[in-house]
């Protein structure tokens, strides 16, 4: 097929780097040789602490490959997606390659545009149920890239796991390799390129609700405010577990934060428990016969703050020239 334009793949990346990431560590780098575009785990911005794994690492690089995927789809472009790592290239997580036109779907337009709006809100939402029809479609958001939702609340499930979110928070707390990182890379100032800026923290909370947002992500200089009561939680599994389904875990997870913003929601995350062992091997326990949990996050309603920034998508790209076939 011809060469994409360009503007495509422009915006394809500018899209890209909208994923959320820990810390907004952005661990990814793109390679562009001719219709494919190769989307790599950067080892350096690896948190070393929170995740010596790369496992968070990795669901930022499958929320990133989604964001490539809906844009080329949303601008008419058929693509496939070849899922990795593979074990002789650990750190190549996915690669996308153009398959000719497609129409694109309403829907895959929306999502698209949710894209450049969505953030991780971490202040208090509204005390408003999200509606079963709502609730639907994040499931089926995460069904259709091959994950799955799990809500907490029907099933006796909440309670045990956000007192595995509060005891997790506090064994951070009282470790200093931990509270280090997390220093290093909160309280930046609104341009720094990297990092989360102080002015995406949320207010301390007036007492400690059920749910307990990361405490290195408040911003202690506003006033102390009520949060929710019971936020909306919901756990995005996989079947399998390994690298391979941490970056479906990744697509899945960003596709169901995408339909969240097209329909008006805010969420944020509650990662403690996946950071620490035994609090990680209790959540395992807890899914046991439905599937490996990967990330967990808190859905609601609230009102809008502010976009995090992005290192410029000309720092994470890499353009690979195809060796000339036509040679001899
Ligand atoms: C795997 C993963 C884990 C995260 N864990 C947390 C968390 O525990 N607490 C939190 O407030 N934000 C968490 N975040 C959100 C990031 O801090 C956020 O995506 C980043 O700062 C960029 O901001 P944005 O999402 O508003 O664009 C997480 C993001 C990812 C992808």
């Amino acid at each position: 097929m011809s060469r994409p334009l360009p503007t495509v793949f422009d915006q394809a990346l500018a899209a890209a780097v909208r994923a959320p990431s820990p810390h907004n560590t952005q661990p990814w780098r793109f390679v562009v040789e001719g219709d494919v575009i190769e989307v790599w785990l950067d080892r350096e911005r690896v948190l070393p602490i929170a995740d010596a794994h790369g496992r968070e690492a990795r669901l930022a690089c499958g929320a990133a490959a989604f964001n490539l995927v809906i844009s080329l789809r949303s601008n008419g472009l058929a693509v496939v997606v070849r899922m990795l790592p593979d074990p002789a290239e650990p750190d190549l997580v996915a690669v996308i390659r153009l398959d000719g036109n497609q129409k694109a779907l309403r829907a895959e337009r929306q999502l698209a545009e949710a894209v450049f709006r969505r953030h991780t809100n971490r202040r208090p939402f509204l005390d408003k149920d999200v509606p079963p029809v709502v609730r639907a479609a994040l499931k089926s958001a995460a069904l259709q890239e091959g994950g799955q939702v799990e809500y907490l609340d029907a099933s006796g499930r909440y309670s045990t796991v956000a007192s595995l979110v509060r005891q997790a928070e506090a064994l951070q707390a009282g470790d200093s390799a931990f509270q280090a990182e997390a220093a290093f890379w909160t309280h930046r100032p609104p341009e720094s390129p990297d990092g989360v800026p102080k002015v995406a923290a949320g207010p301390p909370p007036d007492h400690h609700g059920v749910v307990t947002l990361r405490a290195s992500h408040e911003d202690e200089d506003l006033p102390v405010r009520e949060y929710e009561q019971e936020p909306l939680l919901a756990a995005v599994l996989t079947r399998d577990r390994g690298p391979h389904a941490e970056v479906r875990a990744g697509m899945a997870m960003q596709r169901v934060l995408l339909t969240a913003t097209a329909e008006g929601l805010a969420a944020s995350f509650l990662s403690q428990p996946f950071e620490t062992a035994w609090t990680r091997e209790s959540l395992d326990h807890i899914f046991t016969g439905l599937g490996q949990p990967h990330t967990l996050l808190r859905i609601g309603y609230g009102y809008p703050t502010r976009l995090t920034a992005r290192r410029a998508v000309t720092d994470v790209l890499t353009h690979r020239t195809a060796p000339d076939v036509t040679a001899n």
